[in-house]
């Protein structure tokens, strides 16, 4: 693919984006991972870690309808002109325990999601360490807060180590899927990684 095609692509998912009410892109990786998987189901409770600027927070609000319940966690707030209802945001730096507390008194959490990324520096290893630092304060506040059966899905930069992080994370599911959506650009090191079916919350 040249670099033409490429930058055709982005511009229709973002074009499509803001078309469509939603402040970021992102939001068709969602999408793709829900239509492929059934994430959501009417009434649930979602964590989501990283929500801003609230792209996969508005898909969530949506497919979890008015009985259901979105937290939306960042240290920003979110982009999106007037939340819905059903979505509650607290700023938050996901990397200290600090918030676990008052996000408890909304939860336990039927899905986690963890778009969380790190301010990139253009260097592949500090970039790959701080998405891995970032995955595993996700990995924390999912222990915290997931009900028994719970969904984990997170964003990863891939590195060696993350691999090795994703082999502890996998024991503790019943299935484990890694996923490159089309919306995300090819030379991105980022993956997403679906762990279906939180067995024994040790939380
Ligand atoms: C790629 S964006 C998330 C996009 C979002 N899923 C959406 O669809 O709009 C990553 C987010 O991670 C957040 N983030 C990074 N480090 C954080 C931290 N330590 N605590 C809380 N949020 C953090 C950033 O502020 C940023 O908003």
């Amino acid at each position: 693919m040249t670099i033409k095609d490429r930058k055709r692509i982005d511009d229709f998912y973002s074009q499509k984006a803001r078309k469509e009410k939603y402040p970021a892109r992102s939001v068709w990786k969602l999408e793709e991972f829900d239509e492929k998987y059934r994430l959501f189901k009417p009434g649930m409770r979602v964590l989501d870690l990283g929500c801003a600027p609230g792209s996969w927070t508005l898909y969530a609000a949506k497919a979890v309808g008015p009985g259901g319940l979105v937290l939306g966690l960042d240290l920003n707030p979110p982009q999106a002109a007037g939340l819905p209802k059903n979505v509650i945001f607290k700023k938050v730096d996901l990397l200290l325990a600090e918030g676990l507390e008052p996000a408890q008194e909304y939860g336990p959490f039927q899905i986690i999601l963890s778009d969380l990324a790190p301010k990139t520096s253009g260097r592949k290893e500090i970039d790959q360490a701080k998405s891995l630092e970032l995955c595993a304060a996700a990995w924390q506040w999912a222990q915290a807060l997931s009900v028994k059966g719970a969904d984990f899905l997170l964003k990863i930069f891939q590195s060696p180590e993350g691999d090795e992080f994703l082999k502890s994370l996998n024991l503790f599911y019943e299935k484990q899927i890694r996923l490159k959506p089309k919306a995300s650009r090819k030379a991105s090191q980022e993956i997403f990684v679906l762990n279906r079916g939180l067995l024994n919350n040790p939380g």
